[in-house]
């Protein structure tokens, strides 16, 4: 009995430990990424800090929009680099690239956690699915064609 109560015992011990290592495999849930993910610069509940992370709210007339979806896609896919004006505040800082943190199906969940959760989902709106984001992914803007992107939806 002892032999086999220390099998189990080491089991859970290289469970734990893999589990802890491999943060990533666990974590598909879009809430959880966004906490661990986004959060620490856009906020808790997505409201952003003035002048330096814009807010992930009030995004409702860009995911009303295929247009509006890809562009937010590709920002988080690709990353980006500003300037741009969110209200009355104007940001220029650093969007970090997420196509080598997070597979697609991270990137999906949490996207949709964005838009259905920090946002009241709008009519014409699609969630993101894997196969915009595989378009997305394997097809790279330079940043002045995302920012061209960017100017063509309607300000928020
Ligand atoms: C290290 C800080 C940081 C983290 C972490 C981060 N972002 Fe950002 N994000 C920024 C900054 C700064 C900008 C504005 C970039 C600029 O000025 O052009 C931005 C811009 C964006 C935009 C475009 C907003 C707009 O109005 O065009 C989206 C969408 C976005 N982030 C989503 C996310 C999501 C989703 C995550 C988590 C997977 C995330 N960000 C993680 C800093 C961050």
């Amino acid at each position: 009995m002892k032999g086999v109560r220390e099998g189990w015992g080491r089991l859970w011990v290289c469970w734990t430990l893999c589990a802890a290592s491999f943060p990533g495999i666990a974590a598909d849930n879009g809430a959880a990424l966004f906490a661990e993910r986004c959060a620490p610069c856009h906020q808790p509940q997505g409201q952003g800090l003035d002048g330096r992370y814009p807010p992930l709210t009030h995004l409702e007339d860009w995911l009303a929009t295929e247009d509006g979806r890809h562009y937010i896609a590709r920002v988080v896919m690709h990353g980006f680099a500003g300037p741009i004006e969110v209200g009355e505040q104007t940001y220029d800082g650093l969007m970090l690239t997420y196509r080598w943190r997070l597979k697609d199906p991270q990137i999906m969940a949490v996207l949709n956690y964005v838009a259905e959760t920090l946002n009241t989902p709008p009519s014409g709106y699609v969630p993101f699915d894997l196969s915009l984001l595989g378009s997305i992914r394997a097809q790279k803007m330079p940043d002045a064609e995302v920012m061209a992107l960017r100017n063509r939806l309607p300000a928020r």
